[in-house]
């Protein structure tokens, strides 16, 4: 029969058996025409993800990838027949694991992203209630975005299914102001103690045992051990539902001399930074590449 324009042919399929009663070699799938990787229900209960080549992917949205299979050529709109399929043998590409955010259940994604962005630097905020509590915690979904201004960006999620405002999240939009600091080596124990869910009020600084010097320019207290401080006002908020994207200016920059160079920055092996794995683990600064 001959295949319409947007169709293809699937050939040399492989699929696990528990899958396989859903699919057959000859199978029809819609993959829409000039688009390079698109999902598409196959079945309902399977996506195809349309890769180069003339190959697929096939997964189960459930269990997971189940197979590749060779395409036939998608068809002219002059509509060509079956002889023109030139399926491609799918032992030549390896198989890729399709993971669809929308259709994860539970935390995947976000332990899957947390995986795969990696090694993540540290940021560690510290900030002042409007009572005056100190307040510190560790934040991993962290990156620099400017320099001039100097800005950086964090995103702090809500406590709960509720919608509760975590107490840096609280203090960030209510003060406008923080300390962002760089975990050291030996900070690893007292910064992961400082991720501890505490009564509001209580100070995270006496949690750990360390100390709070206050910032210069901004009402916010800095723990004295970092190596690497920087005092932050809010630039902007935005409200992205699960979590708060912060914005943050940097307008002062606290460097140890031990951790600075002739050149004036700051030498990576002396500050001996931790860096965020996953959801739960750390590591520290491997061996240094050459391009
Ligand atoms: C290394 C590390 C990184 C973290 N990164 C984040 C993050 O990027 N975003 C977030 O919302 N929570 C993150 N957390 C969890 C917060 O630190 C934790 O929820 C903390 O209790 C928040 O404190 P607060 O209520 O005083 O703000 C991280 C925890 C650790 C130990």
């Amino acid at each position: 029969m001959a295949l319409q324009e947007g169709e293809v042919q699937l050939r040399a399929i492989e699929v696990r058996p528990h899958v396989g009663d859903h699919l057959s070699g000859g199978a029809r799938v819609e993959v829409p025409s000039r688009t390079r990787f698109v999902a598409q229900a196959l079945q309902r209960r399977h996506l195809v993800v349309e890769r180069g080549g003339g190959l697929v992917s096939l997964c189960h949205r459930e269990q997971g990838p189940c197979g590749v299979a060779a395409l036939g050529r998608r068809c002219g709109r002059s509509g060509a027949g079956e002889d023109e399929v030139q399926p491609h043998p799918a032992e030549d590409s390896p198989e890729s694991v399709i993971v669809d955010p929308a259709e994860a259940r539970g935390s995947h994604v976000y332990r899957l992203m947390t995986s795969l962005l990696v090694p993540r630097p540290i940021a560690w905020i510290g900030t002042r209630d409007e009572a005056g509590n100190d307040n510190l915690a560790p934040f991993s979904y962290f990156m620099g975005v400017a320099s001039r201004p100097a800005l950086v960006a964090v995103s702090v999620a809500r406590k709960d299914r509720e919608g509760a405002l975590k107490d840096t999240a609280c203090n960030l939009l209510s003060t406008e102001v923080c300390s962002i600091s760089m975990v050291s080596e030996h900070l690893l124990t007292p910064m992961h103690g400082t991720a501890s869910r505490l009564p509001p009020g209580a100070s995270e600084f006496a949690h750990v045992g360390l100390e709070a010097v206050a910032c210069d320019l901004v009402a916010a207290p800095r723990p004295s051990a970092a190596r690497v401080a920087m005092e932050g006002r809010l630039h902007s908020a935005h409200d992205l539902g699960s979590t708060h994207l912060f914005v943050i200016e940097v307008v002062r920059f606290h460097l140890d001399p031990e951790v600075v160079g002739d050149d004036g920055l700051v030498d990576e092996r002396a500050l001996q930074p931790v860096a965020r794995l996953g959801p739960s683990g750390y590591a520290a600064l491997g061996p240094l590449l050459e391009p």
